[in-house]
């Protein structure tokens, strides 16, 4: 089963891709898109071909709706080609990729401000989804181990917020998904809401640091100390595992006086992505669990056949270890101080171009870019001849990619346009971004209508 999101190829009726006569052989015009050639071509004329389809794909620095890394310095991506070869898995092959990894988990758990010093449980992964998999797992089989008590079906609690890998995780490991619905103003997860929905089988409470909807930073401390009152109360000792995928890299550096973390006795475990503020190119993430009392040991396996007895915590077996590589190379050249210079002018950035968008009359901001760097902003009520999905369709004409997407149960109602600031965004850039939708606004607002419905764009992760 090819997974393609159900778009058509961008060429349907063609079964070959055309070969510039420049590159091959007479005899060879074309190459087969769906079944492999009968023989072999020359690598120029592979890579060409290759490199020629790929010029359609978009242009990743004016690419506003992902979080993920578009840009690291030549000499990261020289280390990149360098560690290409290695697969993380081989860890008695690769000692010193292996060492890398342990130093890098305990870098973010002493950031992250682990019990553990110097010796944090954790380990990289694919990516957060991974990360916050293994969480999960390790919440549930906690769960399961607990006092031989009454055996339902375990439930996580959640805000409806969440990124898609929870629903994942839910349906992959066949846990019930508490979610609890936004209302009003409240976008995110309280901690009265979650409270209210755990029970004798809940594994855990997932609070999100921030919010992938609009950047902002879900109240982990208080959510923190409404299960200490319920265990108070009743027992039930509900422990909680926050998912700061992008948040986990950011309030380290930013909000020092924010404790969301291992200071928090209750926190039991935290993803973050590498690749998203961590600032590496795509594929790694990290889990870094309080102890190993948070982490069952039966989950971790111990494999001989690579040569030395190794533990492993992946669903993956094979994987690249270059990013792993990358992450400790961003930890050893930036430094605190690094992270904290890159962190704060992207928020920097994100502020004051929430501050232009309000200046245009025609948006409201939902975040200001100070928690996470990123803008949500929707178009101002009474408003009636453009939607979001519009303003993404303009901007798109002057190359921005801005996703605009409807928020979850309750409020299907509100449809809003995300920026995600990044590494690299500028304010010259921003300036730039505001110009064309300051440009735009002129035609959206001699429509009619609304033109384009809420399908026009889908949600971006
Ligand atoms: C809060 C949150 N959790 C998890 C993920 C999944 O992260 P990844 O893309 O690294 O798998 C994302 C991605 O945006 C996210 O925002």
């Amino acid at each position: 089963m090819a997974l393609h999101g159900g778009r058509e190829p961008k060429h349907p009726g063609g079964e070959e891709v055309q070969v510039n006569p420049l590159f091959a052989d007479p005899a060879m015009d074309a190459v087969p898109k769906h079944r492999l050639g009968d023989g072999s071509i020359d690598p120029r004329t592979a890579y060409q071909v290759v490199h020629d389809e790929l010029m359609l794909d978009g242009n990743a620095r004016t690419n506003l709706a992902t979080f993920v890394t578009t840009w690291m310095e030549d000499d990261a991506r020289r280390l990149m080609a360098e560690c290409s070869d290695k697969n993380m898995i081989d860890k008695d092959e690769y000692p010193q990729t292996a060492e890398l990894e342990r130093r890098c988990v305990n870098i973010l758990g002493s950031l992250w401000r682990s019990p553990a010093r110097g010796d944090a449980v954790g380990c990289s992964t694919t990516g957060s989804s991974e990360a916050c998999m293994l969480g999960g797992l390790a919440l549930k089989r906690r769960w399961e181990r607990r006092d031989g008590g009454s055996r339902g079906r375990p439930n996580l609690v959640m805000g409806i917020n969440v990124q898609v890998c929870w629903e994942k995780f839910c349906n992959y490991f066949e846990v019930e998904a508490r979610c609890v619905p936004m209302e009003g103003d409240r976008f995110q997860l309280s901690a009265e809401e979650a409270v209210a929905r755990c029970d004798e089988n809940t594994i855990g409470v997932v609070a999100i640091l921030g919010s992938t909807f609009d950047g902002s930073y879900e109240p982990v401390a208080e959510i923190a100390a409404a299960l200490d009152d319920l265990e108070k109360r009743t027992g039930l000792d509900v422990p909680i595992h926050v998912d700061g995928a992008s948040g986990a890299m950011i309030a380290p550096f930013l909000d020092p006086e924010l404790v969301w973390d291992f200071r928090l006795p209750r926190v039991a475990s935290i993803n973050t992505s590498g690749h998203k503020y961590g600032l590496v190119y795509p594929g790694v993430g990290w889990a870094v669990w309080r102890d190993a009392g948070a982490l069952p040991d039966e989950l971790v396996f111990r494999v001989n056949y690579l040569g030395g007895e190794m533990p492993t915590f992946a669903l993956n077996f094979s994987r690249p270890g270059a990013q792993v590589a990358l992450q400790y190379y961003n930890f050893l050249r930036l430094g605190f101080d690094g992270y904290r210079r890159v962190q704060q002018e992207c928020r920097d950035v994100a502020t004051r171009l929430a501050g232009s968008i309000v200046k245009l009359d025609a948006f409201d901001v939902l975040t200001r870019g100070d928690e996470l760097p990123v803008v949500a902003f929707k178009v101002r009520d009474g408003i009636e001849s453009f939607s979001v999905f519009d303003a993404s369709t303009k901007l798109r004409e002057h190359g921005w990619v801005v996703p605009a997407y409807t928020f979850p149960a309750n409020r299907e109602d509100l449809a809003v346009l995300r920026v995600v600031v990044r590494n690299g965004f500028s304010h010259d850039l921003a300036d730039m971004f505001v110009g064309d939708l300051k440009s735009a606004l002129p035609a959206l607002e001699r429509q009619h209508e609304p033109v384009h419905g809420a399908s026009a764009t889908s949600f971006h992760h």
